[in-house]
């Protein structure tokens, strides 16, 4: 493990809407940053660097809106992705927020995080994935959870869709597919797969007044594009003056 420089982007986590000095200082901040972007560094630009700094800037947006520990919301939403290589290597068997959690435990040991900080973080670390059993409960986890599903829909989360198939060599658009009859990481798991699957379900798995908030206006935008790409690729349904521009 490389030790935090100079080099680490930290400017980036106060750029944007969102000012200010880091909530666990710059110099934790940093450390943090540069754990998260060695582990990240390889997932590219689906689950990598970037993604941790959008989910960290909008997990402090919102844990500012509701008067969040933004000390451990930082800590989380910067750890909070560093299992998914694993996940990636074992094509899905193992789930990367608790092999995640497990990871950041010994990370925050290291760094002398106090025992009620280390619980915290690790539960919003463990109940931030989607599909796992863990259920958010405190109000940090409620915030990271949003923020993390935030980052997967809007025109950010079709970017990502699309990274992801790529990723995994599948096609571009698979019109008509009977998601029963597909499976993850295959050819047929494009990104309009994603957004049956999972994104068009997102808005409706918001905890956070927020996170709702954002996340209707970023479905609305998915349902476009969407309903686009099939048109450029089949053309339209029917010819008429309503759907023909
Ligand atoms: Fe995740
Ligand atoms: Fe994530």
């Amino acid at each position: 493990m490389s030790s935090p420089n100079a080099d680490t982007p930290l400017a980036s986590l106060s750029s944007g809407p969102l000012q200010g000095e880091p909530p666990l200082g710059r110099e934790l901040t940093a450390k943090l940053l540069a754990i998260s972007h060695e582990y990240c560094q390889a997932e590219g630009g689906c689950h990598g660097p970037d993604h941790t700094e959008r989910v960290h800037n909008l997990a402090l947006h919102i844990g500012r809106l509701m008067n969040a520990r933004l000390d451990i919301l930082s800590a989380a939403a910067l750890l909070h992705d560093i299992g998914r290589s694993h996940e990636m290597l074992s094509r899905g068997k193992i789930c990367h927020a608790t092999k995640g959690a497990e990871m950041s435990r010994t990370i925050l040991k290291g760094l002398e995080f106090s025992q009620e900080m280390q619980d915290a973080i690790i539960h919003c670390i463990e109940a931030h994935r989607y599909r796992n059993k863990k259920i958010p409960e405190t109000l940090e986890a409620k915030i990271l959870f949003d923020a993390d599903k935030l980052d997967s829909i809007g025109a950010i989360g079709i970017g990502r869709a699309f990274l992801f198939a790529g990723q995994v060599g599948a096609r571009l658009h698979n019109r008509g597919v009977d998601v029963k009859k597909t499976r993850s990481y295959s050819t047929e798991d494009t990104a309009y797969r994603e957004f049956l699957v999972k994104l068009c379900k997102i808005k409706d798995k918001m905890l956070t007044p927020e996170g709702k908030r954002l996340a209707a206006e970023r479905h609305e935008f998915m349902e476009v594009f969407f309903k686009r790409l099939d048109k450029e690729i089949h053309g339209s349904p029917r010819n008429t003056p309503d759907n023909s521009q």
